[in-house]
């Protein structure tokens, strides 16, 4: 019984196919790159404390919903932005969107 774990653990080693495999799902959730500067900045500032995911589940915002978003990001949360990064960056996010429904809304 003493010799258990080393049995096991030899075994393992002999086997690969014992060897335990953890395979994670692939990372989906990001920003959408586009030609606007401040997507650098989103990256670089909105990454921080969560994932792109809080952004790209949002419902279609126009550009001041936007604002409110990454001003609230700014006042209440602290990230860390002016406020001219938060302007610039809910342009960015507007832009992106709209990029993201447009070939939905031609149809
Ligand atoms: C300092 C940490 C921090 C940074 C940096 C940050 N966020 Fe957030 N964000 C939060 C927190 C906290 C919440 C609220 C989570 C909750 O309500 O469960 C949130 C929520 C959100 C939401 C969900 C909608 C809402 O109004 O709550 C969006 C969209 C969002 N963030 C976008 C951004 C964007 C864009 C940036 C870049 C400017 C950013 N965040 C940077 C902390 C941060």
């Amino acid at each position: 019984m003493k010799y258990l774990s080393l049995i096991i653990a030899l075994f393992a080693l002999i086997n690969p196919a014992l060897a335990l495999e953890i395979k994670l799902p692939a990372e989906t959730s990001m920003y959408p790159a586009n030609a606007n500067p401040a997507y650098v900045t989103t990256l670089q500032k909105c990454l921080i404390c969560h994932s792109a995911d809080y952004a790209l589940y949002q419902p279609h915002l126009s550009e001041k919903e936007w604002f409110k978003i990454t001003e609230k990001m700014r006042l209440s949360f602290k990230a860390p932005i002016t406020q001219q990064e938060a302007s610039q960056i809910a342009a960015y996010l507007f832009q992106a969107q709209q990029d993201r429904v447009r070939p939905a809304r031609q149809k």
